[in-house]
C-alpha cells in the first residue's frame, strides 16, 4: 500500500485576493529555500488560523532548473522549463523562475502577512522575479469586463484534471503562470458585440455564443481542446486582475493547473500560433504576455520532507558537516 498523500490547495476555492510571487534561488541559497519550502504549510496554518473563515492557502511550485539544486533525484517526468511559443504576430515569452508561491485568501491582509513571512525567510537567498497582488473585480470579472473562470471543472472532474497519478509523484500538479498586460484603450474602442466575439461569451450574461455565432479565433474556441477520443481536456484556472491605474497598467495574471502540462501548452499553441496556424486568439491583440514559467507542485508531504538534510558529503575536517556543528570530542 502506498503512503497517503495530501495535494497542496490546488483545488481550493477562488478567492477575493491573491499574491503571486516568483523567485530565482541564488547560488548558496539552496538550504534556505529548501527549509522554507518544508515550513510553508506550517506558516500558512499559523497565519490562516488567525481568521480561519477567510481561507488562506499557499501553493508552492518548483521549476525544472531548481529541481537538481533543491530536491535531487529524478524529477517528475513532465517537468521542463517553459518553452517560448512564437506565433506570426504574438509570442508567449519564457522568463526565469525557480520557485512560485500562489497565496490566496478572502482578505488581502492574510495574503500580505504570509507573503511577508515567506519573503523574510528567503531574504538574501533568492532574487524576486515578479510579485503581483491580484484582486477580485466585481462578479469574478477580468479587467476586460468578462466573467473569468466559468468553465472551470469542479469536484471529481477538477481533481482528475489537475492531480498527477505518476508513480512516485501521485497527488502533484503542474502549473503555468503568465502575466498579461491589456491595452485598455484599444479594447474599450471595440463595440461590446465585437468584444463578445473576441472572448466567445456574452459580456453581461456570461452565456457562451452559439456554435453559429462563435468565431474560430475566439478565446473560448481556441482554448477548448479534446483528446483523440473526443474527450474535452481541462485545466483549472485561477486568473486574477491586477493593475496600477495611475501608471496605466491593467492586467490579468493567468495561472493554470493541470495533471499534464502539455494540455496547457496545447492551449497556448492554439492561442499564439493559431488553429489552424495563423488563426490566433484575438484576445492577444489586446493582451501582451510579459512573463511565462512552468512549475511542478509537489504534495504537502513531499515539501515537508525537504527539511531532511541532503545526503551528507563526507567531511574531511572532523566536522559533522551540519551547519557549524563540530564533534564534541574535538
Ligand atoms: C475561458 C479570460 C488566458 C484558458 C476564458 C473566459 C475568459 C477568459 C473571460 C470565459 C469564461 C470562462 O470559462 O472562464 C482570459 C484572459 C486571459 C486568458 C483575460 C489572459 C489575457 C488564458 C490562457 C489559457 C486560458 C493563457 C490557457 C493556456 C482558458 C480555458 C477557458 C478559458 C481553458 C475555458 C474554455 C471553455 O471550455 O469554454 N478565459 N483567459 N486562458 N480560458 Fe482564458
Amino acid at each position: 500500500m502506498t503512503d497517503p498523500v495530501t495535494p497542496q490547495a490546488v483545488l481550493g476555492p477562488l478567492t477575493e485576493a491573491a499574491i503571486f510571487l516568483v523567485v530565482t534561488v541564488d547560488d548558496g541559497g539552496e538550504d534556505v529555500a529548501r527549509n522554507l519550502l518544508a515550513d510553508v504549510s506550517g506558516l500558512t496554518r499559523a497565519v490562516g488560523f488567525r481568521s480561519v473563515e477567510d481561507n488562506l492557502t499557499c501553493i508552492a511550485g518548483i521549476g525544472a532548473g531548481a529541481w537538481p539544486r533543491l530536491v535531487g533525484g529524478d524529477p517528475p517526468s513532465e517537468l521542463h522549463p517553459f518553452q517560448e511559443i512564437a506565433g506570426r504576430k504574438h509570442t508567449a515569452v519564457t522568463t526565469p523562475g525557480d520557485l512560485m508561491f500562489h497565496i490566496r485568501a478572502r482578505r488581502m491582509d492574510l495574503c500580505f502577512e504570509l507573503a511577508t513571512l515567506i519573503a523574510g525567510r528567503l531574504a538574501g537567498a533568492v532574487t524576486v522575479v515578479d510579485e503581483v497582488p491580484g484582486f477580485r473585480y466585481f462578479d469574478q470579472r477580468d479587467l476586460l469586463g468578462f466573467v473569468d473562470g466559468t468553465e472551470n471543472p469542479t469536484g471529481a472532474a477538477a481533481a482528475a484534471a489537475v492531480l498527477s497519478d505518476e508513480p512516485g509523484f501521485e497527488g502533484g500538479s503542474y502549473v503555468v503562470v503568465q502575466k498579461y498586460l491589456h491595452d485598455m484603450d484599444a479594447w474599450n474602442a471595440l463595440p461590446v458585440e465585437e468584444q463578445e466575439r473576441v472572448i466567445g461569451r456574452r459580456k453581461l450574461s456570461d452565456i457562451e455564443l452559439s456554435d453559429a455565432e462563435q468565431p474560430s479565433n475566439s478565446h473560448v474556441a481556441l482554448t477548448t481542446i479534446t483528446d483523440d477520443d473526443g474527450e474535452e481536456l481541462e485545466i483549472l484556472r485561477d486568473n486574477m486582475p491586477f493593475g496600477r491605474p495611475g501608471a496605466g497598467e491593467f492586467g490579468t495574471y493567468f495561472i493554470g493547473y493541470a495533471a499534464h502540462p502539455d494540455v496547457i501548452e496545447q492551449m497556448l499553441v492554439n492561442m499564439f500560433v493559431g488553429r489552424p496556424p495563423g488563426n490566433y486568439d484575438r484576445i492577444l491583440d489586446f493582451s501582451v504576455a510579459v512573463t511565462g514559467a512552468l512549475f511542478y507542485v509537489p504534495t504537502v508531504e513531499f515539501l515537508e520532507g525537504l527539511a531532511d538534510p541532503p545526503s551528507p558529503t563526507p567531511a574531511t575536517d572532523g566536522s559533522l558537516n551540519v551547519g557549524s556543528l563540530k564533534r564534541s570530542d574535538d
